[in-house]
């Protein structure tokens, strides 16, 4: 059979670029837009046809070679194969194309804001256990499947959670643990925290705990092994972050993403602000230092718990509502609040989320995001409410992979 031969052109969301072929749409993996490939079919998602580039017979400009060597094994990273200042410009097309296709248009002057350095910037990451001949191994999974991949280094994340993997697969050994499923690391940016959390296949089994931390902390001498609580610190203020709330992965952009949120919601000493899928109130309690007080709404309870905390290690006027931002918002009253800040997950908002807040009607709203194609559905919404897009931005939290965040400022019109 002759070799397929594909021209992709664009980019897609998901890393690859789309080819057409005699009418045919490819995802192409590990191809750039402009790039003539030999590629193999790889089966098919969301109803498109996908390949992996297998040959490069034209490279683009962009091409430099993947310092890792589980690139194109590994499910982490999509990009590796384009140059860092490639993979942002990517970036900023996937956006517009979802923006446009919301029927929106991206401001021209949108800045799409990268890292000087786009490695070793994880300061958490999910391990999957693998039972190995060899015994366990921590890895991650392989390129869209379940089956796992052992890896030795990982090069978007901080060294020291690296360093660690070993240490626990060597503990979990010689302890003869058994049904290990993963390994949660984070560690703390300016100090030797190492917070972990390990999970079993099923139920917790009884296991020794204590002995295995023990052992984990004399493996790894220059970190200090916390099971319970980490300290994130920034712009004098400090945070206590757990295993089971989220923490922004990239310490080093996060500063970027915050910065650029507060800066487009310019709060005033007197406003009243909302901030929408709040965690562990990160975002809260920077915006409290510059307004009258903010009021925090979460579901998940051990981070509304966590975000008291933070709140008054901070003195922060930060009052948490505890529940699903749909429901909650429902009793808030008009006029309370002047501007709200949203950061939901990668589903976006719900329509009742996005109703409640039309109905409140704040004078603006910053809405920051982890999927373009939700923002961009979000968005839309909010300007059939009466909003308009002042300002954009592009924070890349996640090089290498193909995950987009972004932001936008709306104001009423
Ligand atoms: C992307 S995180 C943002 C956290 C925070 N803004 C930060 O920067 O650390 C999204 C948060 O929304 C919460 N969440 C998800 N769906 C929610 C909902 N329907 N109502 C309230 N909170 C929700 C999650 O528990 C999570 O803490």
């Amino acid at each position: 059979m002759a070799p397929l031969i594909l021209k992709p052109s664009s980019p897609a969301h998901g890393g690859a670029a789309v080819a057409r072929d005699d009418g045919k749409v490819w995802l192409v993996n590990y191809a750039l837009p402009g790039e003539v490939v030999e590629a193999e079919p790889r089966g098919r998602q969301g109803g498109v046809a996908v390949a992996a580039a297998t040959r490069v017979i034209e490279p683009s400009p962009h091409r430099v070679a993947a310092p890792c060597p589980y690139f194109g094994a590994c499910g982490g990273c999509q990009l590796q194969h384009a140059a860092y200042a490639h993979q942002l410009e990517l970036k900023r097309q996937v956006v517009e194309e979802a923006w446009s296709r919301a029927g929106l248009r991206l401001p021209p002057d949108t800045a799409v804001l990268g890292m000087d350095d786009p490695w070793r910037y994880r300061i958490r990451g999910e391990f999957e256990a693998l039972a190995t001949a060899g015994g366990w191994r921590f890895g991650f999974h392989r390129m869209r499947s379940h089956s796992v991949l052992p890896i030795d280094s990982c090069l978007i994340h901080d060294q020291r959670i690296e360093r660690a993997l070993p240490a626990f697969a060597r503990a979990a050994n010689e302890l003869q643990l058994q049904d290990l499923q993963n390994l949660l690391l984070t560690v703390e940016p300016a100090g030797p925290g190492l917070l972990w959390r390990m999970r079993f296949r099923g139920r917790e089994p009884r296991w020794p705990r204590d002995e295995f931390a023990h052992r984990v902390a004399e493996l790894l001498p220059e970190s200090t092994l916390l099971d319970d609580a980490m300290s994130l610190e920034f712009w004098d203020l400090t945070f206590r972050v757990r295993s089971d709330t989220f923490v922004q992965t990239n310490f080093r952009q996060m500063l970027v993403l915050y910065r650029t949120a507060l800066d487009m919601l310019a709060a005033k000493s007197d406003e009243r602000v909302l901030d929408l899928y709040a965690g562990i109130g990160t975002i809260s309690v920077a915006v409290a230092r510059h307004a009258a007080s903010v009021t925090a709404i979460e579901e998940n309870p051990h981070a509304v718990q966590l975000g008291r905390l933070n709140a008054r290690i901070n003195s922060a006027r930060v009052e948490y509502l505890p529940g699903k931002v749909e429901a909650v918002l429902r009793g808030i009253r008009l006029g309370q609040h002047q501007a709200a800040i949203l950061d939901p997950p990668r589903a976006g908002c719900e329509p009742a989320a996005l109703a409640e807040l039309i109905r409140l009607g704040p004078d603006r709203l910053v809405y920051v995001s982890c999927e373009p194609s939700t923002h961009a559905r979000d968005l839309i919404g909010l300007v059939r409410g009466g909003y308009r897009v002042r300002r954009a931005a592009i924070v890349d939290m996640f090089p290498q992979t193909y995950h987009i965040e972004s932001v936008a400022l709306l104001e009423r019109s």
